[in-house]
């Protein structure tokens, strides 16, 4: 598990674009597990750059994301589909029809997600996952105590998460109660893993993920079984660490 520390959000965002291009220039076809959520807002930003600019060629790409609100349809402007059109699709040359978002509407939803995990092994499976992580740990919506070894179903989100969650609703009471995620061990089967943390408030995750025993009440710390993880933070949500990191990957001085 490789850990960087950049000094801003900025600076983050752009490493993780980077790495993200440098798999789809390598890979014309590659497969990317994309994350919602505030983090990584700005490396989807850098990658629209990047198409734009530099012509960052998405056309054949693949994509899933983590997860989706259950009952919430693709038009309400909180969905994860919506977000991921809103933030990403709709600025670059994917063909939508690629781009695969949990069904938080349908109707049995067990079978779902059964089919969900089967198109990711269909498209031979996924190059990179980009992560954030919760305050409380979670990975996706993989809340603490979840099985380390899970797979894509329906899950009650946590108390703090509906919490954290609260601000992007009118009232509390809108946030969606459940999600569908992709599990743990859907997520350890992707090829590298990104996990991005910005901000002071996810310091205390960062410490645990980083330095702390693996355990389920904490699911980010599954990365450090990873044969090929980058944990990338700015300095607020590194700032409990103990040890020194690096401010480069190392595969990229080489
Ligand atoms: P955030 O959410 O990027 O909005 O902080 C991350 C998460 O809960 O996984």
């Amino acid at each position: 598990m490789e850990v960087i520390v950049k000094n801003s959000y900025e600076e983050m965002s752009k490493l993780a674009a980077e790495m993200i291009a440098k798999i789809v220039r390598s890979k014309p076809n590659a497969v990317l597990g994309l994350a919602t959520g505030s983090t990584p807002i700005g490396t989807y930003k850098e990658l629209i750059r990047m198409h734009k600019e530099e012509k960052l060629d998405f056309s054949n790409v693949t994509t899933f994301n983590l997860d989706e609100y259950v009952a919430l349809p693709p038009t309400h402007d909180q969905s994860y589909r919506y977000f991921m059109n809103d933030n990403l699709f709709n600025h670059i040359n994917i063909d939508k029809k690629k781009t695969h978002v949990p069904d938080g509407m349908a109707k049995d939803i067990p079978a779902f997600c059964k089919w969900y995990e089967e198109q990711i092994l269909k498209a031979g499976g996924i190059d990179v996952q980009l992560l954030g992580i919760g305050g409380n740990g979670h990975i996706a919506f993989n809340e603490p105590g979840s099985s380390l070894g899970s797979r894509t179903r329906v899950k009650t989100l946590d108390e703090k998460t509906i919490k954290d969650n609260a601000r992007f609703f009118k009232t509390i009471d809108e946030v969606p109660k459940y999600a569908i995620t992709m599990g743990i061990g859907t997520i350890m089967e992707a090829r590298s893993l990104i996990l991005l943390a910005n901000k002071e408030n996810k310091a205390d995750a960062i410490l645990k993920t980083v330095e702390g025993p693996i355990t389920a009440m904490v699911p980010a710390t599954i990365v450090q079984l990873h044969p090929k993880a980058t944990i990338i933070t700015d300095k607020a949500a590194s700032s409990k660490l103990t040890r020194e990191y690096a401010e480069e990957p190392s595969v990229l001085k080489r």
